[in-house]
This record gives structure tokens, C-alpha cells and sequence, in this order.
């Protein structure tokens, strides 16, 4: 009788292990998530343009401040584009939202939405995770300016294309 009760607390505490395995994965696999859209989203670029002062500080922005969009506008032919915050355009889409719009994402230069449209589906998800992990999404950037408008400083400028021949 001892025996065969010992044998049930042994089968009890198996199947409470197995029971328990897949929250333990997922809360693992979450962290992955993140780490990997982290890595991402720093070898991808989305910091140099969307991060206020990464790309003059040599990448030494706090991750608490990274892609809520910039004040630094792009001047061009198209007008005065600038990085929007990332977090905000996030905030109330679901990943498979977010993946399905950064799929098929066309924007104003230089945002290099041809890039985003070619990265995989893990990937952006990994993506969504990780900037929906930074917290306080902060505010809108500076609104888009027409070509023909005078942008406030600081501005970078790309001349005007060559006429065709
Ligand atoms: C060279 C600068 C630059 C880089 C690098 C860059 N972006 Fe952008 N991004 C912009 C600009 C500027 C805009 C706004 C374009 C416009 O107004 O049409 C933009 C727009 C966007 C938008 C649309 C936001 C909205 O509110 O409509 C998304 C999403 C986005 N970028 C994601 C990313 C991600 C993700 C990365 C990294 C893979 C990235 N960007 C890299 C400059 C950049």
C-alpha cells in the first residue's frame, strides 16, 4: 500500500511537470521574442531614423528612449518627412495587424519601406514584441511638410533629383 502511494505522488508530480511545461515555455519564449526583435531592430537601422540622437551618438541611446519617432526632418523633393514614434503606430494594432501592414508599408523618403516589406513574418513579430515591451509610447513626431513649405531646423537636405535627359 506504502509502495503504490509513493508511486501515485511520483505520477502526480510528472504530470503537474508536464502540465506546467507550457506556460514555462511561452513565458521563455516571449523573452526570445523580444531579445531577438531587439537585435533586429538595431541591425535593421529603424534606431538611426526613428531614436532622437542615435545616429550622431554612436548608437548610445537608451533603449527606454528608442523609436519614439524624431524631430530631425528629411527635406527633398517629397517635402520635410520625419520618423514617426514607432510605439505609437504600434500601440493599438495586433501583431498579425503589424506584420500585415509592415508587409505592405509604402511611405515618403528616406524611410526604406522596401526593406521592412522583405523582412520575414518571425522577424516582425519579434519586432511587435519587443517595441510593445518599451513602455510609454511618448508623443506624436513633428507632422509632415509639403515641398514647397519651409521646415524649422534641424533638417537634413537631399538635393533634387537630376533633370531627365
Ligand atoms: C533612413 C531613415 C529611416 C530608417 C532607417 C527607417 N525609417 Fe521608418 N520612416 C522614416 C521616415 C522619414 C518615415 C515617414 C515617411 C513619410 O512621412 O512618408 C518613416 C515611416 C515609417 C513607418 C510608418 C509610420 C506611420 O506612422 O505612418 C513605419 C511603420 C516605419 N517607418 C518603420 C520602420 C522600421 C521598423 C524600421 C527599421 C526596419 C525603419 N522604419 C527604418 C525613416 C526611416
Amino acid at each position: 500500500m506504502h509502495l503504490r502511494r509513493s508511486r501515485y505522488v511520483v505520477l502526480g508530480s510528472l504530470l503537474g511537470a508536464v502540465l506546467a511545461m507550457p506556460s514555462a515555455w511561452a513565458a521563455k519564449s516571449e523573452k526570445e521574442m523580444i531579445a531577438r526583435g531587439e537585435y533586429v531592430v538595431r541591425i535593421a537601422g529603424c534606431n538611426d531614423c526613428h531614436t532622437d540622437g542615435y545616429l550622431l551618438n554612436d548608437g548610445k541611446v537608451p533603449s527606454s528612449e528608442w523609436l519614439k519617432g524624431s524631430g530631425f526632418g528629411w527635406r527633398g523633393p517629397w517635402g520635410t518627412t520625419y520618423p514617426p514614434n514607432l510605439r505609437l503606430f504600434m500601440k493599438d494594432l495586433t501583431a498579425d495587424q503589424w506584420v500585415k501592414e509592415a508587409k505592405a508599408l509604402k511611405r515618403r523618403p528616406p524611410m526604406p519601406f522596401f526593406n521592412l516589406n522583405a523582412m520575414h513574418d518571425e522577424d516582425l513579430r519579434a519586432v511587435y514584441h519587443f517595441v510593445k515591451s518599451l513602455g510609454e509610447p511618448g508623443n506624436q513626431a513633428p507632422a509632415y511638410i509639403p515641398p514647397d513649405k519651409e521646415p524649422p531646423m534641424p533638417f537634413a537636405s537631399f538635393p533634387p533629383p537630376p533633370p531627365a535627359k
